[in-house]
């Protein structure tokens, strides 16, 4: 069998052996200790670095990335003064600008391994300026990226004027799923109905569904448990996703364990964003400071399935941030207490497989026969050291063809004898 390229001495997540891996017409066609007498066009020595499945950045907002510092910087660095920076932007934008922007992060995320990205878009905004413009891209970029677009209602679904109707109209223009922001609502009341009208609206449209839920330090915000318990009545059991779930942080210990077994019993997925999390959240304490992102570790523990956005790349929430889902990753590790021996194998989790679920699509995701061909090549042999050195992604591949290569940056340190002037690899 003359295969189209073949991978050798490939290090898999989870498995001690080394693998050769063949791709044949953009398919994994074998994975195997030892593919001696397999050809290919094209070989590729890996070396015992790690090969894994496309990243997966499973909440980012496309349509305010690289605004940061338009009209004016956050002065506060708060998420409230962030929205109204945003309120403030959003006149002025246009179907180019957004585009643009757009397709810049994209290519961040994709030269980094990001292969798959759900984006929120706002749709409080009476043109849908940016959702259009993003349509337009999700089809642009289909042959490198998949993307995934929410209707998210930034400023309310019922605290918005013709809220509900923009949700509807967003629908059917052809975002994938549909969205809720159920804490910023003006009452308690509102928000448990911005959660209702998600459902039925989902329902309606046979969408999946991802709302941002309680980001917020308030222990009294407790709109998750309401997602809970419309996914059960709803039977959307996999298909529903709450997004941040910052005031769980917060939540004292007997509720949050009772909300640990209602989200696992509805199959409901939960998305952190350690970057925006932790800089937005804690903000209106003194000391100590909460970490304000949602319980991760406690989250797995009892069974949900947990992924991580990137969230903010440069824009009013987040000044910083160059789409590395990776280093959201190692973020996590730091805030979630996950630096254990086995939970950092997890944390790799966090932006593959488990968020693969939360995108729903496992059915091609994954280095196994059969499926597409789509992974990266990480400049370390494990998990362990791709979380510790946040290495280069040296080749990614999508449906068998390189999609990005990246040269990893080289370290001389020289005029000291002792130091001896050789290339510094980082590696103990
Ligand atoms: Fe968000």
């Amino acid at each position: 069998m003359q295969y189209d390229l073949l991978l050798r001495h490939a290090h898999l997540h989870r498995r001690a052996d080394l693998v050769d891996i063949a791709v044949k017409d953009g398919m994994f066609a074998a994975v195997a200790p030892d593919l001696a007498q397999a050809t290919a066009v094209r070989e590729l020595d890996v070396e015992g670095c790690l090969v894994v499945p496309p990243f997966i950045d499973a909440h980012v907002h496309l349509d305010a990335v690289l605004t940061v510092g338009q009209p004016r910087y956050n002065t506060t660095g708060t998420l409230l003064e962030g929205i109204q920076i945003w309120s403030e932007r959003k006149p002025s934008l246009t179907h180019e600008d957004v585009k643009q922007r757009a397709l810049e992060a994209i290519r961040w995320e994709v030269a980094q391994g990001t292969l798959y990205i759900r984006s929120h878009v706002d749709v409080c905004d009476p043109n849908l300026t940016a959702l259009r413009a993003l349509l337009e891209v999700r089809e642009e970029v289909r042959d490198i990226c998949e993307l995934q677009l929410v209707a998210f209602p930034q400023d309310g679904i019922l605290s918005f004027p013709n809220g509900r109707e923009l949700m509807r109209t967003a629908m059917e223009l052809g975002c994938d799923l549909v969205g809720g922001i159920p804490h910023y609502e003006w009452t308690r009341d509102m928000g448990v109905e911005d959660v209702h009208y998600a459902f039925a609206l989902a329902q309606e449209f046979q969408r999946d569904i991802d709302c941002h839920c309680d980001e917020t330090d308030d222990p009294h915000s407790r709109f998750t448990e309401v997602m809970a318990a419309d996914t059960l009545t709803y039977g959307w059991q996999g298909r529903v996703t709450a997004s941040h779930c910052t005031a769980m942080h917060s939540y004292d210990n007997a509720y949050a364990f009772k909300l640990l077994r209602l989200l696992a019993r509805a199959q409901v997925n939960v998305v952190a964003n350690p970057f925006d999390n932790v800089v937005l959240q804690g903000r209106f304490d003194t000391y100590p400071k909460r970490r304000g992102i949602a319980r991760v570790k406690e989250l797995l523990a009892a069974g949900v399935n947990v992924a991580l956005g990137h969230d903010s790349i440069m824009d009013p929430w987040f000044p910083l941030g160059r789409g590395d889902m990776l280093a959201a990753a190692q973020l996590a590790l730091f805030l979630c207490h996950m630096s254990g021996y086995e939970e950092m194998s997890e944390v790799l989790d966090l932006i593959t497989s488990n968020a693969a679920k939360v995108l729903r699509v496992q059915d091609r995701y994954g280095i196994d026969e059969g499926k597409p061909a789509d992974f990266l090549v990480l400049d370390a042999p494990s998990a362990f050291e791709a979380l510790r050195l946040i290495p280069a992604r040296l080749h990614v591949f999508k449906d068998g063809r390189e999609v990005a290569t990246t040269l990893p940056a080289k370290s001389i340190v020289r005029r000291a004898a002792a130091l001896d002037g050789q290339v510094v690899h980082f590696r103990r």
